[in-house]
């Protein structure tokens, strides 16, 4: 894809400074420090019930044909959406009613920082479920933000094909917007003759990912965006695709950043912001006038393309100049910077000895291995391709973390390829770059560019073994993937 002038300025981040410039006057100032959420309320207990299945679902994407998704729930909403407040005990039933080839599952719950018991990785954490089992996770999310769902097993298939679901915790409004909408991006692999193509193919995963060939926002090629006039209103957007990473814009309204992977950043003007796979935004954007059209963008591609259209209806909600409401901060522990240790993970193309061609060209080996991944191994993460020779036991953890303390991670990618790189059951603060400007925040994925080294804290405290890898599915299943100890 040609790199357009704003892919260059990635993340937006050059532009983050000078807007602020441009926002609060002729000085920069230090925005006013996040409040805090409280201690976790005690709510209710909310039961779930998942039943993941093959089911006909014609999205308007599809143009009015229907694909043989795989799904959670009845019904052909996309994404499905699942809303409890901050304090609630979410009480889920799994049952695995997957058809023929995709036998095993688990649920993953993306971003929530839960018991290591709950984290839905097989053989990790937990006994695959087989078809018509079933299984239980219960738990209470300490954080409020937008977070989603899905199966760390056959992924490429299982997210292509829609199995996925979106986790909405509220309690982290200071003060109420005017609304509160979802924009959920996901592309599907649907050749000329109607049907998925493969999901993970040797050319894609060797290199940048299978692109979809039909790009949609919430299930829609156009989606349209009723919203108040005049109003601040919340957008969380999140990029549940496999492999495209967009530019994030808006065009026609003012936007600010409120909060990245669910958690809450002083509110910045937005000018891009580059959204890997699994990563989540959540913006305030100033609706136009009624009869107004804002839009959702993406500049990641030679024009940039509508991902949304944001229409104004009614009366003007709000007259005063744009100063959107920040969220409420997460509970985090702070980094100890003084005292961090030292942890460097590089992400590079195999360490097997032989070429990714070589690799690519080795039709001989099945498929899907034991470990409810691929058997080919393109990718590596300190030299270990995951899984590692024999697939019948687990790898060694790439590090073991002493609990409580601060680590300083040192990301290095030496591919010339963009990497999501996602830590399970934690939050990591983005602190710096080699080759970018970037803005402090914390975040459970960030995207590590190509030849970048990324400087990131990370507060060891939530024991058990947690998953680190690439979110780029396809690099996942080909041996992009590790994980740590916290003991
Ligand atoms: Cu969405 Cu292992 O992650
Ligand atoms: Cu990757």
């Amino acid at each position: 894809m040609t790199p357009t002038r704003r892919t260059v300025a990635l993340g937006g981040l050059a532009g983050v400074t000078a807007s602020v410039l441009a926002w609060r006057g002729t000085r920069a100032e230090a925005p006013a420090p996040l409040v805090r959420v409280g201690a976790l309320p005690s709510g209710s207990e909310v039961p779930l019930s998942l039943v993941a299945a093959e089911r006909p679902v014609a999205l308007p994407a599809f143009g009015g044909r229907a694909m043989p998704l795989l799904t959670f729930f009845e019904g052909d909403a996309f994404p499905h959406v699942v809303r409890i407040r901050r304090g609630d005990t979410l009480v889920t039933t799994l049952e695995n009613r997957l058809p023929p080839g995709l036998e095993e599952m688990s649920v993953h719950w993306h971003g929530l920082r839960i018991p290591n018991a709950e984290d839905g990785v097989p053989y990790l954490t937990q006994q695959p479920v087989p078809v018509g089992g079933r299984y239980g996770y219960r738990f209470a999310p300490p954080d409020a933000g937008t977070f989603w769902f899905h199966t760390h097993c056959n992924t490429a298939e299982t997210i292509g094909r829609g199995l996925l679901g979106v986790l909405v915790v509220e309690g982290d409004e200071s003060e109420p917007y005017d609304a509160d909408v979802l924009v959920c991006l996901k592309d599907w692999r649907i050749g000329e003759d109607g049907t998925f193509l493969p999901f993970l193919t040797d050319e894609g995963a060797s290199r940048a990912g299978s692109f979809g060939t039909v790009r949609s926002a919430n299930g829609e090629g156009a989606l349209r965006i009723p919203l108040p006039a005049g109003g601040d209103c919340r957008l969380r957007i999140l990029n549940v695709d496999p492999t495209r990473i967009p530019e994030i814009g808006v065009e026609g309204a003012e936007a600010a950043i409120v909060a990245i992977d669910g958690v809450a950043v002083p509110p910045v003007p937005l000018r891009s912001w580059r959204l890997g796979p699994a990563m989540r935004l959540d913006l305030v954007v100033r609706t136009p006038a009624d009869g107004g059209e804002a839009r959702l963008v993406d500049y990641h591609a030679p024009q940039p393309v509508t991902l949304a259209t944001l229409a104004g209806t009614g009366e003007t909600r709000r007259a005063t100049a744009f100063q959107p409401a920040p969220l409420l901060m997460a509970d985090l522990a702070e980094p100890d910077l003084e005292n961090a240790l030292p942890l460097t993970l590089t992400f590079s193309a195999t360490a097997t000895g032989l070429s990714v061609a070589e690799i690519a060209n080795d039709t001989a080996s099945p498929p899907l291995g034991p470990l409810c991944v691929t058997r080919r191994s393109f990718w590596a993460i300190n030299k270990a391709p995951w899984p590692d020779g024999g697939h019948a036991v687990l790898p060694p953890p790439l590090a073991t973390l002493e609990r409580g303390r601060t680590y300083r991670l040192t990301l290095h990618n030496v591919t010339p390829h963009p990497h999501p790189i996602h830590i399970h059951g934690h939050f990591f603060r983005v602190l710096s770059s080699t080759r970018r400007e970037v803005m402090p925040h914390w975040a459970d994925t960030v995207l590590l560019t190509p030849k970048e080294r990324l400087d990131l804290a990370l507060v060891a405290d939530n024991p058990g073994d947690w998953m680190l890898h690439c979110h780029i599915i396809e690099h996942q299943e080909t041996g992009m993937m590790g994980f740590v100890r916290v003991t």
